[in-house]
């Protein structure tokens, strides 16, 4: 059986000001229809292959979970309350080991709550030609054909295909988020792949590869799930102990340095909805390429991302290439080649208050 365990804990700083650490991009109508989160727990709400799915995320997202959780129609989830944010490492420890105590056989589906996937049954397929090499104790990561040499994504450089898996080859090496020359390096080459963050294996072999590269995370968050106290569907693993933990992401503290990791190339339509500019492709678009949300003017205006929230009005003449966005009492206006840097904005804002 498959646990989906849904990572839900990063607040979207690069999505200021509709996303903000109160209310996360995740949690946010951002693509249009219902949220991100909200998609992804439905791309694992068949019962007859997945069980009741795992959320990890922190207390200020618990609220948004549960109403996200209700809307979908999902009744069997658990939620695990992270005391203080660690990263992604901790996160899954916390979620390996509930899944591994409810059934020492259990295989872990870890899913980011934040990205766009357009073609489910694809990825569904995916999960499936994985599922022989992980039972069989590999570590399987999803590898998307990278159109650009990004430095915000981890790499995956595919090997031999896997005897007796189709679809399945051996990862070679895992390198996250590589400087530029080296990303540009590994594209000329072929045969890399993005790591889409979404990972299946065995709980137990991800808690035995934890144990023997990050053995004081391992204690940690053994000794905070020992400590966890329960109250309805929410787990609150033992603060003091979490805390103790150190703070790293699972592809530098885990992935890198695993043995026995394994890549299935996949092309499900996914976007890691990094940024407005990641919002500005992914949207429908005018005749100039404009994509507007709202109330908006645009008038000998191309290839501007155009978002008006709270009945207020957007109108631009004459600019090419930005992003506007209004959001409460809040205007951003950026280029879009520049997007990234609304991270610097949030950045600034913290250090005002
Ligand atoms: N529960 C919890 N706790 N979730 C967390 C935490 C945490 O402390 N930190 C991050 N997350 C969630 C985020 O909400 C997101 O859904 C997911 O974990 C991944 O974290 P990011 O911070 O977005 O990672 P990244 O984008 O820098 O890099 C990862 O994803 C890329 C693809 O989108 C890596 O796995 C890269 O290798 C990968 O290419
Ligand atoms: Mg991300």
């Amino acid at each position: 059986i498959i646990v989906p365990v849904i990572l839900s804990g990063g607040s979207g700083t690069r999505l200021w000001p509709v996303s903000t650490a109160e209310a996360p991009k995740q949690f946010q109508p951002l693509t249009g229809g219902d949220s991100m989160f909200r998609h992804t727990v439905e791309r694992a709400s068949d019962r007859t292959r997945f069980a009741a799915p795992l959320v990890v995320c922190g207390p200020a997202h618990v609220a948004h979970v549960e109403v996200d959780l209700a809307a979908a129609r999902i009744d069997d989830a658990r939620i695990i309350v992270e005391p203080a944010a660690r990263n992604t490492a901790p996160a899954i420890a916390l979620a390996a080991l509930a899944a591994r105590s409810d059934d020492p056989d259990a295989m872990i589906l870890v899913m980011p709550a934040d990205h766009v996937m357009t073609d489910v049954p694809t990825f569904r397929k995916a999960v499936e030609a994985a599922r022989p090499a992980v039972e069989g104790g590999a570590l399987a990561t999803f590898g998307i054909a990278p159109s650009h040499p990004e430095t915000g994504y981890g790499y995956i450089a595919a090997g031999d295909p896997v005897i007796g898996a189709p679809g399945v080859r051996m990862v070679r090496r895992f390198v996250e988020k590589p400087p530029r020359e080296r990303a540009e390096a590994m594209l000329d080459e072929g045969s890399h792949y993005w790591n889409a963050g979404i990972f299946l294996m065995r709980a137990d072999r991800f808690l035995a590869e934890l144990e023997r590269q990050q053995p004081a995370m391992a204690s940690a968050c053994t000794a905070a799930m020992d400590g966890a106290r329960s109250d309805g569907a929410k787990v609150h693993p033992h603060a003091d102990a979490f805390l103790a933990s150190p703070s790293n992401s699972v592809d530098y503290a885990v992935m890198e340095g695993a043995s026995h990791v394994v890549v299935v190339p996949v092309d499900p339509g996914w976007s890691d909805v990094g940024g407005w500019a990641a919002l500005h492709e992914l949207g429908d678009k005018d005749m100039a390429g404009n994509v507007r949300i709202g109330e908006i003017i645009a008038l000998d205006a191309a290839d501007n991302y155009l978002r008006a929230g709270d009945g207020k009005r957007i109108a631009v003449v004459g600019v090419s290439d930005l992003i506007v966005v209004a959001h409460g009492d809040d205007i951003l206006v950026i280029p879009r080649e520049r997007a990234q840097e609304v991270k610097a904005i949030v950045e600034a804002l913290a250090k005002r208050s």
